[in-house]
């Protein structure tokens, strides 16, 4: 079974890396330029093979528009491109599609989408709740955290992919710290969750408050702009990025060497994984990770492919969490896996991590 996956451009990085012209033009202008773009198939994905020998093949169909586009234009209008790709997927033989980053952020969270799509459609985010929380375990793993006695921050706590890490983490630790703007849907979603969970839950509209009061942060929200800022992170402190476009702050790769950041959603693709530019013939489509990785939610759309579950699988805000773990034992099935760890177009090796915390014990030697 063929698979699908809608894509656009989270920063003015990956504009520049598809299309190397468009340096030294206006951000707005690029923006603009976007906006009047039809949607297009951008790479042909061929070489995932499980070990047992399953295949599947795929595209991603590009829907372009910037993410603060995606936020302010009128929803119909964005509706329409991210189905003009689907289209073309469906077109090319897909029998399931993916949304990436703000094209499963738009509305309702691919719901209306699906409605609409031709072909059974998922967001990915409960393969990237899994990959999210392994990742920030791993982390805490290696800079020696105890988790028990630790306090973890999630921010974009109430939305699809955060609300669903509150509950995963929420066993681990003594307290979690849930950090989204409004504040009316915050506490509701805290009461619910105190309700099902032992460990203490803390609620607040305020980033800049929140992070310091946890060494374990996960950031999951749908901001264009930065948030995590280096002054407000604990030393020694892992913090594991899933939102794209990023929202931890690049000061923070520089000024806070005692830190861990990660991004947690990428994962390692079974078997060969080409994915060719579709217009440019003899080119691999680079989208910012290593060759042979993808994101934690084109693997779940890979992943329902090679299980030939043509059913819309991820959809909304509201998480079940049995899926987020049925996609997880399937994904491990088949062969993905976590990728090394990385941050900032970097990779972090094990001497990355011994000087990470050996910049952690220097500093905390400074300022006790
Ligand atoms: N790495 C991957 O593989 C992968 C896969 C899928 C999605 N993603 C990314 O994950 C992120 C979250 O996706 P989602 O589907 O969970 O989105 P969502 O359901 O729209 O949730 C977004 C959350 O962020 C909060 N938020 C937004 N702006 C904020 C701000 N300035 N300060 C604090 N909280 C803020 C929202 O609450 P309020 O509006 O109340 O603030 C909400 O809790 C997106 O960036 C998406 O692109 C990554």
């Amino acid at each position: 079974m063929k698979f699908a996956f809608v894509i656009h451009p989270t920063s003015f990085d990956d504009v520049v890396r598809y299309e190397p012209g468009a340096v030294g033009k206006g951000r707005p202008l690029i923006a603009k330029i976007m906006e009047w773009m039809p949607a297009y198939v951008a790479a042909h994905v061929t070489g995932v093979r499980t070990p047992d020998g399953r295949e599947t093949e795929g595209w991603f169909v590009a829907a372009p528009f910037m993410p603060e586009t995606m936020l302010a234009l009128p929803r119909e209008t964005v509706y329409a491109k991210i189905l003009a790709a689907i289209d073309l997927g469906a077109g090319l033989g897909a029998e399931i599609v993916g949304l990436g980053a703000f094209t499963g952020v738009v509305g309702d969270a691919g719901i209306t989408l699906a409605e609409r799509s031709p072909i059974p459609v998922t967001t990915g985010n409960s393969l990237t709740i899994a990959a999210g929380v392994r990742s920030l375990l791993r982390g805490a793993h290696e800079m020696e955290i105890d988790l028990a006695t630790e306090t973890a921050v999630v921010v974009g706590a109430t939305g699809s992919i955060g609300s669903a890490c509150v509950e995963l983490l929420a066993p681990h630790v003594a307290r979690v710290v849930l950090v989204a703007r409004n504040r009316t849907r915050l506490e509701r979603f805290a009461a619910d969750v105190r309700e099902r969970v032992a460990c203490e839950i803390v609620t607040t509209t305020d980033v800049r408050e929140a992070v310091p009061r946890g060494r374990l942060v996960l950031t999951a929200t749908s901001s264009t702009q930065e948030l995590i800022e280096p002054a407000d992170l604990q030393t020694g402190a892992v913090v594991c990025e899933l939102s794209l476009p990023h929202d931890v702050g690049r000061r923070v790769a520089v000024e806070r060497p005692d830190v861990l950041v990660t991004e947690g959603g990428n994962m390692r693709v079974p078997g060969a994984p080409s994915f060719a530019r579709v217009r440019e013939p003899g080119l691999q489509f680079n989208f910012g990770l290593p060759g042979g990785t993808a994101l934690a939610c084109m693997s779940e759309t890979m992943v329902l492919a090679l299980e030939e579950r043509r059913e819309s699988y991820t959809l909304g805000r509201g998480i079940d969490l049995a899926k987020v773990r049925e996609i997880d034992a399937l994904a491990t099935r088949a062969g993905f896996e976590l990728a090394s760890m990385r941050a900032f177009e970097v990779e972090i090796d094990a001497a990355r991590i011994a000087a990470t915390k050996a910049a952690a014990r220097e500093r905390l030697r400074t300022f006790a």
